[in-house]
Formats: structure tokens, C-alpha cells, sequence
């Protein structure tokens, strides 16, 4: 049976689903499923955010078929590992668990590489520059995250 991991951002329109896409790209999909959700539901039944369609474009990745949906705290059930962009995702995610075992499924997702910050920006309210910059942090940390994966399958 497929690792199931989860990427979790507040509206799943901009972060959450640039991260779907790039750890989906790099893993073997019969090995590793991947989804995404946001702790915040202003935007459910909604697709990505055009800045983000746009930055995954350039990089070659196709996001447009996502459809935003809210975390439910059945998500800390079936997924394996959940993987938060900034510390406000983590507070609220972990406020959904139910036991021990649940909250230690979820990372904030930068600390898997060394980088000076631990937290995803949020790049909504700005422009195009900042979604690059969110696209290389992403990439990084799925990068990491991808090569151990297939060292375990
Ligand atoms: P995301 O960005 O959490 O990376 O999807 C946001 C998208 C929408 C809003 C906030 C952040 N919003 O307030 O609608």
C-alpha cells in the first residue's frame, strides 16, 4: 500500500498545492500518493491560485486539475506523514489530533532542509516574485523528502 502524505497550508490555493505537485513529481506514484488541504475553507471546491498555476508552469509541473478542499481531522487518520508550511498551519493541524501518534505525523515542512527559516511564507497578498521564492523553498524541502522516501520503498 501507497505512504500517503498530506501538504497542509491555510488556503490551499497557493502553498499547499505547489507542494502536492512538486513531491508528487519526484516520487514513485505507485509508491507515494500525495494531497493537499488547508486548515481555513474559504476557498473549498476552488482550483489553485493563477500565481501558482503559473510559477509550477515554468517549472514544467501542471496544477490546474487540484480542487481545494479543508483539512478534517480524518486526514490525521489516513495520512502517514503531514507536512505544514508555517507555524499557525501547525497549531491548527495539531489541534485536529486525537492522540500522540497523530501529532507526530505532522512536520512543519522546512525543517527538513537547512534553511534560515522554518516557515513557508505566505505569498497571497504579494506578487509573482513571491511565489518563486515559495516554489524554490518547496522544491528543496521535497527534494529531501523524495530521495528518503524511495530509499525506503
Ligand atoms: P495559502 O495562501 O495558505 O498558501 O493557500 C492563502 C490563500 C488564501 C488566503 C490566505 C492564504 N486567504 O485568506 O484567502
Amino acid at each position: 500500500m501507497a505512504l500517503k502524505v498530506l501538504m497542509v497550508c491555510l488556503g490551499n490555493i497557493c502553498r499547499s498545492p505547489l507542494a502536492e505537485g512538486i513531491l508528487q513529481s519526484k516520487v514513485d506514484p505507485t509508491l507515494v500518493f500525495v494531497d493537499s488541504a488547508g486548515t481555513g475553507g474559504y476557498h473549498v471546491g476552488e482550483r489553485p491560485d493563477e500565481r501558482s498555476i503559473e510559477v509550477a508552469a515554468k517549472y514544467g509541473l501542471s496544477i490546474g486539475h487540484q480542487k481545494c478542499r479543508k483539512l478534517t481531522s480524518s486526514d490525521l487518520d489516513t495520512f502517514d506523514l503531514i507536512y505544514v508550511m508555517d507555524q499557525s498551519n501547525y497549531r491548527n493541524t495539531i489541534a485536529l489530533a486525537k492522540n500522540q501518534r497523530q501529532r507526530a505525523k505532522v512536520r512543519l515542512l522546512l525543517n527538513e532542509i537547512s534553511v534560515e527559516t522554518n516557515e513557508v511564507p505566505d505569498p497571497y497578498y504579494g506578487g509573482q516574485d513571491g511565489f518563486e521564492q515559495v516554489y524554490r523553498l518547496i522544491d528543496a524541502a521535497c527534494e529531501t523528502i523524495a530521495k528518503r522516501l524511495q530509499n525506503k520503498a
